[in-house]
């Protein structure tokens, strides 16, 4: 396994681009398989979840190839129809494949998901709006098993806007007969994303980004082409990098429109943000001041920030009040920040951090995704040489931070973590 060796000291400086949006790419990859026509996706990062769905969907029958950011995926019929516990359990988003598999198939067996790193996360939403399609759906052995002969569209008016649920839902959707409107639909970008390619695809589909969201079924479906949009997550972990470090970062190749509540903040502890077509640069002179900040479904501050904000928060003048309203124990990175020197406390979903004038670097460990990332950040501005182990985490949404991060005046190194035995 891999570890970082992040130097802390740098301030981060520079231009950096930023890929295309993992969390947009997995459900596009997935409705492809709704036609058995040919589709070619452009900007599809190069992450292990990717890797990991397209294994998946070849187990399931799509050929897939994949070159320098452009893929193109065939699904002349499925060889199967069932997502096995081995790989669903390293990768949540294979949920998605139960949409296509109804919709084409009328019969799908994927593992329920696992739970991650900060509890366990249902997917209550997505099944009970398979049932209101007309599915019949079991539980049996840790698997759900999906069977319809016909899905009917209906009103499906989600609990919470998930975003899982609204896609899987919206795919299902347009092999169900009739209109389905998904009302408490999610926002997020990845949503019309979603909803723009399968409309190229040939669906009829009208409210996508809006919270009620219209399907005529039914339509006959081909591949299509379709550029993946940019990584709203990753262009707000290189900003908040910029104002914690006292830096100047231009972010290129962003969505400044998806980044809206993550500028906000931005500006609130006083880095200055400036915002372009298709770049936001922020520059910072001082030290950040101490935020509040509540995580809320789309268009409020996202969770997958919220980490990021806080190795921020760890060093700002002041005191921070972070509350975490999507996944409420989603802290797994404070008692790591904790070993860095940090001082936060936790009451249920709300951490109370006193800002340092510095950290100081120690051995910590990544423990998910967008924890990882945290913790690189709050190696750059600990004293000394902070070992991060078990990055295979960030490698699943993160092409290449360490040389990004090195591009932009950063010191981490990835090295060889010998198997404690
Ligand atoms: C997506 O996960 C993202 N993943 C997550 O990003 C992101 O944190 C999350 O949306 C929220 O924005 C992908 O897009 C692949 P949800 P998803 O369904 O779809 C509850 C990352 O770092 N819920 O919107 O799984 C759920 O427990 C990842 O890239 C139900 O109760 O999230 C949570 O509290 C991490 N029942 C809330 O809804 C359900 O059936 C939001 O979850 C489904 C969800």
């Amino acid at each position: 396994m891999d570890k970082f060796v992040v130097e802390g000291g740098a301030r981060l400086e520079g231009r950096v681009s930023v890929g295309g949006s993992k969390n947009a790419a997995l459900p596009i990859m997935v409705a492809s398989m709704l036609s058995d026509g040919q589709s070619t996706l452009r900007n599809v990062p190069a992450l292990k979840d990717i890797k990991t769905l397209s294994k998946l969907m070849e187990i399931l029958g799509s050929q897939i190839t994949y070159s320098d950011g452009v893929m193109t995926l065939t699904t002349p019929e499925f060889k199967d129809f069932e997502a096995p516990y081995d790989l669903v359990k390293t990768m949540r988003a294979s949920v998605y494949v139960l949409g296509p598999l109804l919709a084409r198939h009328k019969k799908a067996k994927v593992s329920l998901p696992g739970g991650c790193a900060w509890g366990p996360r249902p997917i209550d939403l997505h099944l009970k709006g398979f049932e209101a399609l007309g599915a019949q759906v079991t539980l049996d052995a840790g698997y759900i098993l999906a069977e319809a002969d016909q899905l009917v569209g209906t009103d499906i008016h989600l609990d919470l806007p998930s975003v899982g649920a609204t896609g899987n839902l919206m795919m299902a959707a347009t092999g169900a007969k009739g209109t389905t409107r998904i009302l408490n639909a999610a926002q997020e970008p990845e949503m019309p994303a979603l909803a723009d390619y399968l409309i190229s695809m040939g669906a009829s589909i009208e409210g996508g980004g809006t919270s009620e969201i219209v399907i005529e079924g039914g339509k006959p479906l081909h591949g299509a082409e379709h550029r993946v949009i940019p990584d709203r997550i990753e262009a707000g972990t290189f900003l908040v990098g910029a104002a914690m470090t006292q830096g100047d970062v231009t972010v290129t190749g962003c969505d400044p429109d998806h980044l809206r509540a993550t500028i906000a903040k931005l500006q609130a502890v006083g880095a200055q943000v400036d915002v372009g077509e298709d770049w936001v640069r922020v520059r910072s002179t001082s030290k950040p001041k101490g935020l509040r900040l509540t995580t809320e479904y789309y268009p409020g501050f996202p969770t997958d920030l919220q980490a990021q904000f806080m190795a921020m928060a760890t060093v700002s003048e002041g005191v921070s009040v972070i509350t975490e309203e999507i996944y409420r124990d989603r802290f797994s990175h404070v008692p790591e920040l904790n070993r860095l020197g940090a001082d936060i406390k936790l009451t249920e979903n709300i951490a109370v951090v006193e800002g340092q004038p510095h950290l100081s670097a120690a051995h910590v460990m990544a423990t998910d995704l967008r924890a990882s990332a945290a913790l690189i950040l709050a190696g750059l501005v600990a004293k000394g040489e902070t070992h991060i182990s078990r990055v295979y985490h960030i490698d699943r949404g993160y092409e290449r931070i360490e040389k990004k991060i090195a591009e932009l005046g950063g010191v981490v190194r990835r090295e060889d973590e010998p198997l404690v035995t």
